[in-house]
């Protein structure tokens, strides 16, 4: 969460850090700010709102620099304001920073820095840790920013991606690495740092990922890494970026979530592309060869996630089991992290994550490290934190999604699964020849299925536009279908701000069946599946109490259409790939219900891309 953009070099840094800003706003969007060398002055601009107030607040302002670094945040301490907002300077001025991640021990350090008479002007953990740069930086004779930095940096217990400016070293960026991502972009004579490369890569498409501990020092001509604890140099491991500047563009769409379902027929089949052999249909999983024989003789295959990963994961599972015959547990990472959970060095721990950087995943893969299991990863983000800290693993291949609700992601996560499973379903034999080439089949069929599910999105928008006033909504499916009615809840509460809930279908009676009235609408996921029957049972039981009924049907489907207020039809496909096509109309749904809400689709509130924060 919070991103952080800054620039060294020859070029005016205040265009370059407020478009970067914007590329970032994604990850927070609470507070933005930036810090310059004016006429030899550091001048810091900082509003509370988006990047646009930042921009307009700026706007009579002298901003001609050279460098510069700049921040959007999502706040952890201290509320949303001004004053909270980054850039932050130390109480002698010495130094300004931009900070991403938690301070833990700032209660402890603020102590210590308020007996050396500083006093603070804000909130944040941040702020506290410009003043401990600035205390070491004097006690060390003012000797060397960088020193101060490395020294600091030792006394802190928590996260950071972090950017340094020193009035006494004008020509200068400090920045460094714990947990939370950063980013370098290698110009001529000119460096672009980023928590993502996503505002890089219209410049420069050689980076440096920083490593946890990196500390890069950068001036327009040189680049020096070594690491908090060691004064040594080390040789930075230069990659290529290939995304392009096009997929970070909204393309005529209005919103990039909008844009992101409209992706899907594509990023799908880039998920699957490669991967499944033209004549034997047999799945390749590049990325997980080496470790194929060890996955192969796992007694168990424990996925861990947060969110919509998490019910990608769920997917997952149900596929595994079913056909590969493994035993399969999904686990919230923020639950399985601190629970002490039983891993053993025969399990198979599986991450699942878009950003790559999820603070509670992470900690649950270094955990399931050192307790000797194979750690893999289904990512989106190359080069992320997660793809790098796991052994193996299998990039989704969506490209960057923006929009907070996560869509093309999870569907890619779910294509990635879905060839995973049938993997391991021919490694153990326990698939039918038969049964493997449907859902093959069925499976690379699924982009042109969407295309079709797409077309109908202004029928899809007018039965939004029936249920926008409602404050609750009910999600009910089965089987397959059980996670897709999670995930759609999710959807319309993330964005529309309107109370939801999924839930399996035949856990109705248990408990929320109670909630149907008149008032309710309740969405069922009911296409034609082994459990089509018991659905549409539970259906008549939400009638029977006046509940209004959406529900997602297979075409042609005449019972149910003549059975429910509302109808989203899909067309009919395999039950174990029928989820990539079910939830598509559940993400227009609560798309278009978002709009005419007047709700901020792509940054709703209180959310941000990215959760870097436990
Ligand atoms: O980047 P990750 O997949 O690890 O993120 C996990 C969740 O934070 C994420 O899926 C979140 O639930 C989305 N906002 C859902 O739309």
């Amino acid at each position: 969460m919070c991103g952080i953009v800054a620039y060294i070099g020859t070029k005016n840094a205040y265009p370059i850090l407020i478009k970067g800003l914007k590329r970032l706003e994604y990850r927070g969007y609470d507070s933005a700010g930036v810090a310059l060398k004016v006429n030899g002055n550091t001048e810091i601009y900082k509003k509370k709102g988006k990047v646009s107030e930042l921009e307009n607040f700026c706007a009579d302002k002298n901003t001609f620099s050279n460098i510069g670094i700049a921040h959007t945040r999502w706040a952890t301490h201290g509320e949303p304001n001004d004053i909270n907002a980054h850039p932050h300077r130390s109480m002698k001025g010495h130094f300004t920073i931009i900070h991403n991640g938690i301070i833990e021990n700032y209660e402890r350090l603020k102590k210590d820095l308020a007996a050396k008479n500083y006093s603070f002007y804000g909130e944040t953990d941040s702020e506290i840790l410009a003043n401990l740069i600035e205390y070491m930086y004097v006690e060390d004779g003012m000797r060397s920013a960088e020193v101060a930095v490395r020294m600091a940096l030792t006394r802190v217990v928590g996260a950071y991606g972090l950017v340094v400016m020193c009035n006494n070293e004008p020509n200068k960026l400090i920045a460094a690495r714990k947990s939370s991502p950063l980013a370098i972009g290698l110009g001529e004579g000119e460096y672009y740092l980023a928590s993502d490369a996503t505002p890089i890569v219209e410049y420069t498409r050689n980076v440096v990922y920083l490593n946890d501990s990196d500390v890069a020092i950068l001036t327009p001509d040189s680049f020096t890494l070594k690491t908090v604890q060691k004064d040594e140099e080390i040789t930075p491991d230069v990659q290529r970026i290939e995304m392009s500047v096009g997929e970070l563009e909204k393309n005529g769409f209005d919103h990039f979530m909008l844009k992101e379902i409209f992706d899907q027929p594509r990023t799908i089949a880039d998920s699957f592309r490669g991967r499944i052999h033209p004549e034997t249909k047999e799945v390749f999983l590049g990325g997980l060869n080496e470790v194929m024989p060890r996955i192969a003789e796992a007694k168990r295959i424990i996925i861990i996630a947060c969110g919509t990963s998490w019910h990608a994961a769920l997917i997952g599972e149900y596929l595994v089991e079913e056909y590969a015959q493994v035993p399969v547990e999904v686990e919230y990472a923020s639950e399985y992290r601190y629970r002490r959970p039983i891993i053993r060095e025969d399990d198979v721990v599986l991450a699942i994550s878009q950003s790559g950087e999820t603070a509670d995943t992470l900690a649950a893969i270094r955990l399931a490290k050192e307790k000797g299991a194979l750690v893999l990863g289904i990512c989106n983000v190359v080069g992320s934190s997660i793809a790098r800290e796991t052994h193996a693993g299998i990039y989704t291949h969506a490209g960057v999604e923006i929009g907070v609700a996560s869509t093309k992601a999870f569907t890619a996560q779910v294509t990635v699964l879905t060839l995973l499973a049938m993997r391991l379903a021919r490694v153990h034999k326990a698939i039918s020849d038969e049964r493997y080439y449907n859902v093959i089949n069925d499976l690379m069929a699924i982009p042109d299925k969407i295309n079709l599910v797409l077309e109908k999105h202004e029928q899809i928008k007018q039965i939004a536009e029936k249920y926008k006033d409602n404050d609750n909504a009910l999600y009910l499916g089965r089987g397959y279908l059980f996670p897709v009615a999670l995930e759609g809840a999710l959807k319309l509460k993330e964005i529309s701000y309107i109370h939801a809930e999924g839930y399996a279908a035949g856990e109705m009676k248990h408990g929320p069946i109670a909630l149907v009235d008149s008032n309710i609408p309740v969405v069922v996921v009911a296409a034609k599946d082994r459990y089509y029957e018991k659905v549409v049972s539970n259906i008549q039981e939400v009638k029977a109490r006046k509940g209004n009924i959406i529900a997602v049907v297979t075409e042609g489907d005449s019972l149910l259409r003549d059975m429910v207020e509302d109808i989203m039809e899909i067309p009919k496909s395999d039950e174990v790939v029928t989820p990539l096509l079910a939830v598509v109309p559940l993400q227009l749904f609560a798309y278009y219900i978002s709009v005419s809400r007047g709700c901020d689709v792509d940054q709703p509130r209180n959310l941000a891309k990215s959760v870097t924060v436990e």
